[in-house]
């Protein structure tokens, strides 16, 4: 039997913050729904604060501060938004690439192309006592790049294999393999599902998963804290058969 770590799960909750701002009322309540996921099993809260806060707002991340477990600030590499991190200092920001026009984040960041730019901003967030994670594609050079510029911390994007891309799991597989192997904690996440993240869940070098989408949309059937016990059964289910296997 090989012994495998438990994986944390992080539910991203910037959905409930879309509804919200569809009236532009005060309701339904981020905050309110990260209570709920901390009563079913979440490990951490995740909420992604856009330069345009088409969903999350500043206010949110403030009150979000205060929950009983770490909040991880999703954010572009702007100054703008290292500005607001350090002075609120969340448990963990994840550095994401962001286009106004983008749907959601479509792919990971370019750690190669930016080096220079990211340095400094995982620096500050460094000395501002925040865990910084980069969020990238599971390729060997961003990867290097990314433990280059002293992030502790890489979270693959499952992206396209969610969406089913011949080849993911293997470049996923190998990438985790390759980050650990650089001394990064690696998380992963996007995209994923009941019906996905089962394969995700037995690579062993991955520590955490961030859900979001998925979970937003199934609490409309079954209601939230339900929607993430599955999800949190399922993680743990699979971490188990992982460590027999
Ligand atoms: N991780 C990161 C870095 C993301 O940008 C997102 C999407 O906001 C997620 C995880 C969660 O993705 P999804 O909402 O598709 O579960």
């Amino acid at each position: 039997m090989r012994a495998v770590t438990p994986m944390r799960l992080g539910v991203n909750l910037d959905h409930v913050a879309t509804l919200r701002n569809a009236r532009g009322l005060d309701y339904p309540d981020p905050i309110r729904a990260a209570q709920l996921a901390i009563e079913a099993g979440a490990d951490g809260i995740t909420l992604h604060l856009r330069e345009d806060r088409r969903h999350i707002r500043d206010a949110d991340i403030e009150r979000a501060r205060a929950l009983a477990i770490p909040l991880n600030m999703e954010m572009a590499a702007t100054a703008e938004m290292v500005r607001i991190a350090c002075g609120l200092r969340p448990h963990a920001c994840c550095l994401v690439p962001e286009r106004r026009a983008e749907v959601t984040t479509e792919g990971g960041l370019d750690v190669v192309g930016q080096r220079a730019s990211l340095g400094p901003v995982v620096a500050a967030l460094r000395d501002a006592g925040i865990r910084v994670s980069l969020f990238v594609d599971p390729d060997p050079a961003q990867l290097d790049a990314a433990a280059g510029l002293g992030a502790p911390v890489v979270e693959l994007h499952t992206g396209a294999y969610a969406l089913g891309h011949a080849g993911e799991l293997a470049r996923l597989a190998e990438g985790a393999r390759h980050a650990a192997g650089l001394g990064l904690e690696v998380h992963a996440g996007h995209g994923l599902t009941y019906g996905n993240v089962g394969p995700i869940v037995a690579l062993p070098e991955v520590r955490e998963l961030n859900i979001g989408h998925f979970l937003v949309g199934e609490a409309l059937f079954i209601g939230l804290v339900e929607a993430i016990r599955r999800m949190r059964g399922l993680i743990d289910a699979g971490r188990r058969r992982a460590e027999i296997g």
